[in-house]
């Protein structure tokens, strides 16, 4: 499906009724990287998956990217779909950018699923890391990008076993355009600190994470819930940075463990 929202065309799945939960992808896949969370869970729940701007099936435009723009993007859509609240769940990115909502919009959040995210900003040398990855994307395009990212994405475990995973995880990435890849990097390496606003979140908040996630290890993890009041932390054995791609079984019963908790009688008939 598709909305045109804030200049550019957004492509997103809405399946199933009741209580919606909205579910944000990692840098730089898209929105099929929840695939198994919106079969899962869509008899219970309405499943809302986006491509963000720059990427998938979204308009790429060649311009400034903000992490800003997207939780934008997002409540416009939602606004276009007569969503008032949802659930919200972000990987790594999708995290980043539900930190940027919840500035802005947290009369919109019902609950917070932080999965394989961290709310500390990049450091000095985070940024020159981005900035070198730009250049690749620029010269080399993105399956240069892939070849860097896949073994900071998944376990080496699941690189070896799983093939059909690796190859998915990296069709998305050659799938995106070439502006989208360096205006992710922008916004990311411009992204403000987030520790400040964790003691601010007051809605039902989970953290998830993969014991073995090198990007945002578990530690990261850990400092969100203990700055989050009354935040949970799950850490899912054998599951590296993509957990709910590499462990979806068990991200599946997290997720859907606090919907249900949070959903009320009437959320069968109303979004
Ligand atoms: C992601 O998975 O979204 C990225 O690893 C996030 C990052 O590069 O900080």
């Amino acid at each position: 499906m598709q909305a045109h929202v804030n200049g550019i065309t957004i492509t997103y799945n809405d399946r199933g009724t009741g209580l919606p939960l909205v579910f944000l992808h990692a840098f730089p896949l898209n929105r099929s990287m929840w695939a198994q969370q919106e079969d899962a869970l869509f008899s219970q729940f309405r499943i809302i998956t986006i491509d963000l701007r720059g990427h998938g099936e979204s308009d790429a435009p060649l311009w400034r990217y903000t992490l800003e723009q997207s939780a934008d993007d997002v409540c416009a859509l939602l606004d276009r779909l007569s969503i008032q609240q949802a659930i919200f769940t972000g990987l790594s990115m999708g995290g980043y950018i539900l930190f940027a909502f919840y500035r802005k919009y947290a009369t919109r959040v019902k609950g917070l699923i932080l999965a394989d995210t961290k709310a500390q900003a990049d450091t000095a040398e985070g940024k020159e890391g981005r900035f070198q990855m730009a250049q690749t994307a620029y010269k080399k395009g993105p399956s240069a990008i892939a070849d860097i990212m896949l073994p900071k994405l998944l376990s080496p475990t699941t690189i070896q076993t799983n093939p059909d995973l690796a190859r998915h995880v990296r069709a998305m990435i050659e799938g995106n355009q070439i502006s989208g890849i360096p205006g992710d990097l922008m916004a990311m390496a411009e992204r403000p600190d987030s520790v400040p606003l964790l003691n601010q979140i007051t809605c039902p908040t989970q953290i998830i994470v993969g014991e073995l996630d090198q990007a945002t290890p578990p530690s990261d993890a850990k400092l969100m819930a203990d700055h989050i009041p009354n935040a949970r932390l799950t850490i899912i054995p054998h599951a590296a940075h993509l957990s709910n791609l590499e462990q979806p079984e068990r991200f599946n019963q997290i997720v859907a463990a606090l919907a249900s908790e949070l959903r009320k009688p009437t959320d069968q008939d109303t979004t």
